[in-house]
């Protein structure tokens, strides 16, 4: 569908689009959205889906493709803030930056509630002579004994539990990976088409943040000090923590502090508003992998949900009042909820098929309670 500025003047509400959003942003108008608030794939072949697997340099050009698109179709000045993985997102800023963008920053959400995805060391040398994950013995293809390290006398079996093997001696407590406690945002900005910030927000309406919207309300007492510089509340930062994160800051500071925007990751019930009369996702409680039996329709597939509340604060950050957000991967439509609880316009496009559904029963559910 063509999106031209004519249709875009006299737009009201949402628009959502089950298409690739590469492809589709080329039928667009330039110049037409006033901010873009994307958590795009993270290129970590996440969960074997087929959208997120990319070798390094593959996913950065991939990331320069759609980041030339919405360039493109934001108005000059307009702001994008993008979702990122530790682990890759120096190519997606990269891919921003080949296309065009000013990148302005970097925010963090902290979150406590992450798994860490490690290689137990010990069990991996354990592994190459035969013995299980967890130390067991088994009866195995592999031809060495578990403790000699010496070639098995014919006919012999591992049957014997064993603990561990001499060659993992000294690698017990080594891992390879960290707790994943962040997840990084890309803020970045469209080059002014003005000669000044002032020119260019008179024009286009775009190019500031609203600072006052994001404001962190004062905690009264504590904060008294502070209150005579900063009355309507704190400087929106570029932290923002969740409630763990948040609890351990203030045991820390021996007092609560209020200093940074909190928001947990989002509830089962959170996921699933307007979904409730769908089967149940079933996952593995030790993975969180979905089950593949289950039966379609069900509720809220999508395994990397973000926030409404983290969203509602970005989406106000950088949209100026009744303006139109695009969201290109739209995912189950978290965004799509957050713009339109703080009464912007938005047009999410999402490729995949149950997730584009997901989004819009998320979306209607918010509309007809609203
Ligand atoms: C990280 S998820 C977004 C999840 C979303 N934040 C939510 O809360 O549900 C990224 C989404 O982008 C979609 N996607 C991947 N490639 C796409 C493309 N070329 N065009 C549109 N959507 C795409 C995927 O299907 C996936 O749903």
């Amino acid at each position: 569908m063509k999106i031209s500025k004519k249709y875009i003047d006299s737009f009201k509400g949402g628009l959502l689009i089950n298409a690739d959003c590469i492809e589709e942003m080329k039928y667009m108008d330039a110049n037409i959205f006033d901010s873009c608030v994307i958590d795009p794939p993270y290129g970590i072949d996440f969960l074997g889906k087929k959208w997120d697997c990319f070798e390094a340099k593959e996913f950065q050009e991939w990331c320069t493709k759609w980041a030339i698109e919405v360039l493109r179709v934001l108005k000059p000045g307009g702001h994008i803030l993008s979702f990122g993985f530790t682990r890759t997102y120096h190519r997606m800023v990269c891919g921003l930056e080949n296309a065009g963008w000013e990148i302005r920053d970097t925010l963090a959400w902290i979150n406590g509630k992450g798994y860490p995805k490690s290689k137990n060391l010990a069990n991996e040398i354990d592994k190459l002579y035969g013995c299980s994950n967890r130390g067991h013995a088994v009866a195995t293809a592999s031809k060495l004994h578990p403790t000699t390290g010496l070639p098995l006398p014919s006919g012999e079996k591992l049957t014997k539990y064993q603990s561990r093997t001499k060659y993992s001696e000294g690698w017990e407590g080594w891992g390879t990976g960290l707790k994943p406690a962040m997840d990084l945002i890309c803020l970045a900005r469209k080059p002014l088409s003005e000669n000044s910030l002032s020119e260019n927000t008179l024009k286009w309406g775009t190019c500031g943040l609203n600072i006052d919207a994001c404001r962190i309300p004062l905690d009264s007492e504590k904060d008294a000090i502070t209150e005579q510089y900063e009355k309507q509340g704190r400087w929106p930062a570029n932290v923002i923590l969740d409630d763990d994160a948040g609890m351990l800051m203030n045991l820390q500071a021996g007092a609560p502090v209020s200093r940074f925007f909190y928001c947990a990751k989002p509830s089962d019930s959170e996921k699933n508003a307007g979904l409730e009369h769908l089967n149940k996702v079933r996952r593995d409680k030790g993975t969180g992998v979905m089950s593949k039996k289950m039966v379609q329709p069900q509720q809220n597939p999508h395994p990397t949900v973000k926030p409404v509340a983290l969203l509602r604060f970005l989406c106000k950050l950088i949209t100026p009042p009744n303006g139109v957000i695009l969201d290109c991967f739209m995912g189950s439509g978290s965004c799509g909820i957050a713009a339109r609880k703080e009464g912007f316009r938005y047009i999410g496009i999402e490729l995949e098929k149950p997730f584009f559904e997901t989004a819009k029963l998320r979306i209607e559910h918010w509309a007809k309670a609203a």
